[in-house]
């Protein structure tokens, strides 16, 4: 399977995942980057790991459809398979979704359906919990609202910071991602359950 990571800044996921690929715990491709942002971070590894990217500004475009039809073309043209959003700063669009219907995942670093949308580390320190983590869910045109497939707790401990706490949960992130995509991917994971959406 080939698989497009779509992220707009530093890339820790990206990482994760193209060394999860490595090791071949991830039983997939990465075979593009889609970035919105010319600065990010994640350009630079997708350079050293040689893997190819695409940084298209949705600015440049008359309207998000017209976007990501431009995105779509170049995931058709490489065959991808899957989608999966690391630190993409853009709520996915209806082109994209009937393209890749229950194959655009995305991580989230809080217990959706708590403090969904951005600045989900602060909002969790803001509102006291003891006990944060992080999501991986399937994408549907709401903020973190899609179906969730796995989750990780993380708990806050005295003396916390909002740094000490987003790092534990990225360093949670960098096994889990790769772990569900892996299970995802091979019909490990069966979500069909009654009720869900
Ligand atoms: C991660 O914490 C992820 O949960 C969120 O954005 C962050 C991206 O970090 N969606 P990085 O760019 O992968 O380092």
């Amino acid at each position: 399977k080939k698989i497009a990571v779509f992220a707009s800044g530093n890339g820790s996921n990206f990482q994760a995942l193209v060394e999860a690929e490595k090791t071949g715990v991830l039983g997939a491709k990465i075979s593009l980057l889609i970035c919105d942002q010319p600065e990010a971070y994640v350009l630079k590894r997708a350079s050293a790991e040689r893997i190819p990217f695409l940084c298209v500004s949705p600015k440049c475009y008359s309207s998000k459809v017209a976007y990501e039809q431009a995105l779509l073309e170049q995931l058709n043209r490489e065959n991808i398979d899957f989608i999966l959003l690391a630190g993409y700063m853009r709520l996915i669009g209806a082109t994209l979704l009937q393209a890749y219907p229950r194959r655009i995942i995305n991580i989230h670093p809080s217990l959706l359906p708590a403090f969904p949308g951005k600045d989900a580390v602060d909002q969790a320190v803001n509102a006291g919990v003891k006990v944060t983590g992080l999501t991986v869910h399937y994408v549907d045109e709401g903020m973190d609202t899609g179906q969730i497939i796995a989750q990780r707790a993380v708990e806050i401990e005295t003396g916390d910071t909002r740094e000490s706490i987003q790092k534990r949960i990225q360093l949670a992130e960098h096994q889990v991602y790769p772990a569900v995509v892996q299970q995802l991917l091979h019909d490990c994971i069966n979500l069909n359950l009654e009720g869900s959406k």
